[in-house]
C-alpha cells in the first residue's frame, strides 16, 4: 500500500470544537510524517519465511474486505459513558474534551510516567491497519484504523520481569461522561490483556480512522484495538496503563462473569448465554455470515492459547 500524507479534513465537515482543536494539534504534531501503511510482514512477524507467508501477514494487517462506510463507523457505537443506545455516543460524545490529554503509565516498569497524546503521535510512525471489529452482540465492521503498535509504547517504559498483564483505564469524569452517572458498569471502564497479547504485532493503540483524527464516539483521543477479540476489549479514551503481576478484572467481567470472560477471544463455538456467536451481521449487509475463530486472525494468534481450554477460558 502506498504511503500517504495525513489528509486535510474536507472544509465542509462540521467538526465539534474540541475535535477541531485536537485535529490542529494532531496535524501540527505529525508535520511531514507519513503513514507507513502495512509495514513489510518480515519486520513484524519474524516467523515469516516464504513469499506466501509474507502475503498472509500483509493481509492480516490490512484485510482487503470492503471497508464499512465512515458514517456507519461514526454513528453506530458502543460507548456506555455516553449512553447505552447505539446512537447515543454520536449525539453526546462531543462533550468530551480530548485536548490536552495524557496517559499515565505505571506499575511494574523501570520508567513510569505520563505522556501526552501529542507526544505519542510525534514519537511513533503511524500506520493504517484495516481490521475487522466483531462485537459480542453479533454485528461487525471493517475499519481502517490509524495507530501504532502498543508494543512500542510498552517497550519504552521498560517492563520488569514481574509485569505479566497490562490493565487499561478510561477517563472517569461523570461531568463530561453522563453515562457514568448511571450504575451500568463499575466505572471507570477497565480492561486487561496478558503481556503476550499486549505485545502482539496486531495489537495497536489507535489515534485515528479513515485518515482522520479519531472521532470522540470512537474513543478519542486514544483507544486500544485488539482485532482477534470481541470489541469490548478495545477500551476507549484511555488515561491509564498499568503493568502488573496479577490478572486484572475488566469492568464487564466484574459485572457479569458468566457472560464476559477475561480472554474474550472471538469464538463461534462458545455460546454467549444471551446470544449465538456462530454468525454475525456485517453493518451494511443484509445476510448473516459465519463468524470465524479469532475473528479470522487464527493463523496469527492461535499459538498464544495453545493448550488452553477455550470453552473454560472464554
Ligand atoms: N470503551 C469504553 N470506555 N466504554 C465502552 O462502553 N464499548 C466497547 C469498546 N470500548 C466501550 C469501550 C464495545 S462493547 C465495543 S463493541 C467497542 O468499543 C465499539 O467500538 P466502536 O464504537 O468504535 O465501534
Amino acid at each position: 500500500m502506498a504511503a500517504y500524507r495525513y489528509p486535510r479534513p474536507p472544509a465542509s465537515e462540521i467538526t465539534p470544537r474540541g475535535l477541531y482543536e485536537q485535529r490542529r494539534t494532531f496535524m501540527k504534531g505529525l508535520g511531514s510524517a507519513l503513514f507507513a501503511g502495512a509495514l513489510p510482514g518480515s519486520v513484524l512477524f519474524t516467523s515469516a519465511s516464504s513469499a506466501a507467508s509474507l502475503e498472509t501477514e500483509r493481509r492480516a494487517f490490512s484485510t482487503d474486505e470492503s471497508k464499512t462506510p465512515i458514517e456507519a463507523i461514526k454513528s453506530y457505537n458502543n460507548f456506555y459513558e455516553f449512553g447505552t443506545g447505539k446512537d447515543d455516543p454520536k449525539k453526546h460524545a462531543h462533550q468530551l474534551r480530548t485536548d490536552p490529554w495524557s496517559v499515565q503509565i505505571e506499575g511494574e516498569v523501570e520508567k513510569p510516567g505520563e505522556v501526552t497524546v501529542d507526544e505519542l503521535i510525534s514519537r511513533y510512525t503511524l500506520e493504517e491497519r484495516i481490521y475487522r471489529l466483531r462485537c459480542v452482540e453479533g454485528w461487525s465492521m471493517v475499519i481502517p484504523w490509524v495507530g501504532f503498535p502498543l508494543k512500542a509504547l510498552l517497550e519504552s517504559v521498560k517492563p520488569l520481569s514481574s509485569a505479566k498483564y497490562v490493565a487499561f483505564e478510561t477517563l472517569h469524569d461523570p461531568e463530561q461522561m453522563p453515562g457514568q452517572r448511571r450504575d451500568i458498569i463499575d466505572w471507570p471502564y477497565f480492561e486487561g490483556l496478558r503481556m503476550d497479547e499486549a505485545v502482539h504485532p496486531l495489537t495497536i493503540l489507535a489515534v485515528g480512522l479513515y485518515g482522520e483524527v479519531l472521532p470522540n464516539q470512537n474513543g478519542a483521543p486514544i483507544r486500544l484495538v485488539v482485532p482477534w477479540k470481541y470489541g469490548f476489549k478495545s477500551i476507549k479514551s484511555i488515561v491509564r496503563i498499568r503493568l502488573q503481576e496479577e490478572r486484572p478484572v475488566s469492568s464487564w467481567e466484574a459485572r457479569r462473569p458468566n457472560e464476559y470472560g477475561f480472554y474474550a477471544n472471538v469464538n463461534p463455538n462458545v455460546r454467549h448465554p444471551r446470544w449465538h456467536q456462530a454468525t454475525e451481521r456485517r453493518i451494511g449487509e443484509d445476510r448473516r455470515r459465519r463468524t470465524e475463530m479469532f475473528n479470522g486472525y487464527e493463523e496469527e494468534v492461535a499459538h498464544l492459547y495453545e493448550g488452553m481450554d477455550l470453552e473454560k477460558h472464554f
